[in-house]
């Protein structure tokens, strides 16, 4: 991943921060500036059906059309082992094809030019928490040189879900998103991944979804319910890994801060991130929540109805906005499934598997994904799904060289 990003106008600091690795690449502006004879010359770019290699056996068009026919036949090449085995891409082929970074860009395809004027002109801020092997075809479907990312490797391949419902998760955002406020004044939005997103717009969609929310941020923030206030009330203790409750009553949050609920995906503006680093509030705030549990799903949810912070809304009820109406994620959780029409139902059935009551999407779900307003979904997962991640990218590949003409 390293060698991979190498190039002469990027440069890059490693360190040892927490037992973590910490990557930072930080990228400069591209030499040359957009250039519309670029678009003669996109055909290449296109993914084809020997990039995915098995992978094209199936008819992603049709997958994504919903059709019944394709979507049971994808379904069954998924739970065959052969099929699983014969399209991973194994690590062992990145480490020899990023010996020659040139070359690997090329033969993966990246875009390495901006594709319009507009998208140069609105450069994003990515901070990734990485802990899984998915990593290079997120990378590749976001990758575009006027961005700015920094990347969080967690040391341990799996990261255990109970650290990552305490404040390391959050931690890992904080280091980037200091990071990324100095490294340049020219991004305008800041988006947090992890490795088991994948986005559902190509970029320029991206942008003009970011546009139009007129300097606002669109996260989740919502009433906090009162059986998860515990959370927050008692201190929790980190010991060997392992996130415990104490019974110890901690102080009610500084400033008289009203806590809300949220979660920990995030579509923020510039001004959001310079309170999160410089406001007293919010530094206090932050210092408080530090030995509480899951803190991730409460302090941007809360920092974004502080009277003002730049994008944020009043704390009144009438300004709650639900995970569905924000677009920072799409996220399945098995409770909320159903049909359409039921009382309980938010969404429809996972078409893959559900992993700690979240769905790992299928083919299956795709069509029905693209259809949402969501800028990413989360969870995608190569190794279970090899077919959902491939006819996704190549349809935003598509989508975005079509989006030139
Ligand atoms: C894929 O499906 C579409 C319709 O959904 C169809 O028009 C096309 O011919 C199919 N392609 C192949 C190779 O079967
Ligand atoms: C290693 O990568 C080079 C191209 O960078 C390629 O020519 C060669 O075949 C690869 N070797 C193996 C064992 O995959
Ligand atoms: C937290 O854990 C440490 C070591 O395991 C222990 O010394 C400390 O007393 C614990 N704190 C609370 C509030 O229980």
């Amino acid at each position: 991943t390293i060698r991979m990003l190498r190039q002469r106008r990027l440069f890059m600091k490693l360190s040892l921060v927490l037992g973590s690795l910490w990557i930072y690449v930080l990228l400069d502006h591209p030499k040359a500036a957009w250039d519309p004879t670029y678009r003669l010359m996109y055909g290449w770019l296109e993914y084809t059906d020997d990039d995915g290699g098995p992978v094209k056996v199936c008819n992603c068009s049709a997958i994504l059309d919903g059709e019944r026919e394709a979507r049971e036949q994808a379904k069954l090449l998924t739970i065959t082992k052969d099929f699983h085995k014969s399209v991973q891409i194994p690590d062992e082929y990145y480490i020899n094809a990023t010996q020659d970074c040139r070359n690997f860009k090329r033969s993966r395809k990246y875009l390495t030019f901006p594709l319009s004027q507009e998208e140069e002109d609105f450069p994003l801020a990515y901070s990734i928490v990485v802990h899984h092997k998915n990593f290079e075809r997120l990378l590749r479907a976001i990758y575009a040189p006027q961005h700015f990312y920094c990347i969080h490797v967690d040391k341990k391949s799996d990261a255990s879900v109970v650290v990552y419902s305490a404040w390391p998760r959050v931690q890992a955002d904080l280091n980037c998103i200091g990071d990324l406020y100095k490294i340049s004044t020219k991004w305008k939005y800041f988006i947090n991944l992890c490795g088991q997103d994948f986005p559902l717009k190509t970029n320029l969609e991206i942008v003009r979804m970011l546009r139009s929310l007129n300097g606002g941020n669109s996260l989740e923030s919502e009433r906090m319910a009162d059986a998860k206030r515990s959370r927050f009330s008692y201190v929790h203790n980190i010991t060997n890994g392992d996130i415990q409750f104490t019974g110890v009553l901690k102080e009610p949050p500084p400033f008289n801060i009203q806590i809300l609920s949220g979660n920990a995906y995030i579509v923020v503006n510039r001004g959001f991130i310079r309170s999160v680093l410089e406001d007293k509030r919010v530094l206090a705030l932050i210092e408080w929540s530090k030995d509480t549990y899951s803190p991730d799903e409460f302090l941007w949810a809360t920092i974004q109805r502080l009277p003002g912070v730049p994008g944020s809304t009043w704390p009144n009820p009438k300004y709650d906005m639900t995970d569905m109406s924000a677009i920072a994620r799409m996220v399945k959780w098995v409770w909320h499934e159903g049909e359409e029409g039921s009382e309980q139902a938010v969404y429809p059935e996972c078409q893959g598997d559900h992993v700690r009551a979240i769905c790992v999407y299928g083919a299956g779900d795709l069509q029905w994904l693209i259809e949402q307003r969501h800028l990413f979904g989360n969870k995608f997962d190569a190794e279970r799904d090899p077919i959902a991640v491939f006819c996704l990218e190549k349809y935003l590949r598509q989508k975005a060289l079509a989006e030139l003409r």
